[in-house]
């Protein structure tokens, strides 16, 4: 007798995915079924109409974008005693022990070709740290500076869950309490072919892909780890990607202004260093923050300046933000009036299997994977700050294998942050024309995390380094 899960399928034009049914075997039909399960086929019909057919966004409606307000850093005139004041307030935050870290890593990493889970990718200039290592150590220093347990969340996919988990036992968690760190896994889609079919990734499995970094609102819920923070009394998700080495994964001034404006949801802000940038632009719409990505954001507001000459939409969104505890809940609850994030499209080259059954790489965008994301949660939260930050102390991603984010760029820009910290405190590093130090430098974050815990650190070593040799502060 035929599963009725396979006639849902047939009848909804399905009925490809179980074309090979007749030739697999009783463990191969059920774990198939048991995939197939997970997809809700309505969902999907509808997407492929709206994001496909019609070649719909879901945020189309570009009508009265105003420039995000932000609140600006001290440099570019910032209020320095608003920064003070929000500083100490996260810093109480941090003793009192109610921030958590929270990197999303579940995504794919196909632009850097690297063939692991991202996070194990050596980055660091000198010692070839991978990023989870340099996240961790960062917690770590920040733990040293607060005297308070800082847990860390870590989402995953179904791809890449158990290298990551294995390679955190593997290197004992990078001195962090295991039971510290908290890995869950984010829920998935499956890709659909140009026409809408589902496409499979083997005779008996559906190709499945994580489904964006929004589903970690979702995920956080559903894994039980809103729960687990609940029980520990973490009230704030300080969230990071995990392609970014240069991120203050830690940032009390941040964390400060979150908490003093009673946001759900906060974002920092770099200013866009040119019109065309390759970013989403945080704007204001009928009262709402909502971030528009650059492909999207109409010619007229890209290209439009003040009087005096600066770009009006200036806030390039990098992709950092704290969320609170109580909006993830809201957010992610799965209630059938809990807000829903809109799924995005990505044409993509989505390895298959022809009809008989044999591997297919194709060389061009054959089909669409289906992503949330996590700024689209902005618009829901009462109430948003943009906080800005600078480029050179909190974004450098790894997002290609050479040129622009790449691991050649963000090693230059690590050592270049590396510098400012010896020069902010008198000490002189022989660098290039670009900035960049002439011998590799790198500093452990558990010497210096931050220009503040690295001036603590220096002060206290016995014997200053030669910072004309290749250098290695830990
Ligand atoms: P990217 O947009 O860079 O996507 O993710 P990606 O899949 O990692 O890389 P490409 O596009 O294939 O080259 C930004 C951040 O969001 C996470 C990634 O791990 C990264 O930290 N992410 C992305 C998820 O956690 N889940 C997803 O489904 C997608």
């Amino acid at each position: 007798m035929t599963d009725p899960l396979i006639k849902q399928f047939e009848h909804a034009g399905q009925g490809q995915v179980f074309r090979f049914w007749e030739a697999l075997t009783p463990e191969e039909q059920s774990s198939l079924l048991e995939e197939a399960r997970e997809i809700d086929l309505e969902d999907i019909t509808d997407l492929y109409k709206s994001l496909v057919l019609a070649n719909q966004g879901d945020h189309k409606d570009f009508s009265n974008l105003e420039p995000a307000t932000y609140i600006s850093h001290p440099i570019n005139g910032g209020d320095s005693a608003a920064w003070a004041e929000a500083r100490s307030i996260g810093e109480s935050a941090l003793r009192n022990g109610s921030v958590a870290a929270f990197v999303v890593a579940g995504g794919q990493g196909t632009r850097l070709g690297y063939n692991k889970p991202k996070g194990l990718f050596p980055v660091t200039p000198l010692k070839e740290k991978s990023l989870f290592q340099v996240f961790a150590e960062k917690i770590l220093g920040a733990q040293n500076t607060f005297g308070a347990i800082i847990p860390w969340f870590i989402m995953t996919s179904h791809v890449n869950h158990q290298d990551t988990v294995d390679f955190f036992e593997k290197n004992n968690h990078f001195g962090l309490h295991a039971d510290q760190v908290h890995f869950f896994r984010q829920g998935r889609m499956p890709a659909i072919d140009n026409d809408g079919k589902i496409l499979l990734s083997s005779k008996h499995s559906i190709a499945m892909s994580p489904n964006g970094h929004g589903g970690s609102l979702r995920a956080l819920v559903r894994s039980g780890a809103t729960q687990i923070m609940e029980g520990i009394g973490i009230e704030i998700l300080s969230y990071f990607q995990v392609d970014n080495p240069l991120i203050k994964v830690i940032d009390p001034s941040f964390i400060g202004f979150h908490i003093q404006s009673e946001s759900g949801m906060s974002s920092k802000m770099i200013p866009k260093a040119y019109a065309d940038e390759k970013m989403g632009v945080f704007c204001n719409q009928n009262g709402k923050t909502v971030v528009i990505e650059y492909s999207d954001l109409p010619e007229e507001q890209t290209q439009a300046t003040d009087e005096a000459g600066n770009l009006k939409f200036i806030s390039g969104s990098i992709a950092i933000h704290m969320i609170s505890r109580d909006f993830v809940k809201q957010m992610g609850s799965g209630d059938a009036s809990a807000p829903s994030l809109p799924f995005h499209r990505a044409n993509k080259k989505i390895p298959t299997v022809n009809d008989q059954g044999s591997p297919v790489k194709p060389k061009e965008s054959n089909g669409v994977k289906l992503e949330m994301f996590v700024f689209d949660a902005l618009p829901f939260s009462d109430k948003t700050i943009v906080v800005e930050t600078q480029r050179s102390t909190d974004f450098s991603p790894v997002k290609n294998a050479e040129g622009l984010e790449s691991p050649k760029s963000s090693k230059e820009d690590q050592m270049k942050e590396f510098a400012s910290w010896l020069q902010a405190i008198g000490q002189e590093v022989p660098t290039d024309e670009k900035g960049v130090p002439v011998q590799s430098l790198e500093v452990s974050p558990l010497f210096g995390y931050d220009a503040q815990s690295f001036e603590k650190s220096w002060n206290e070593l016995d014997e200053k380094p030669d910072l004309s040799q290749t250098t290695y502060l830990e």
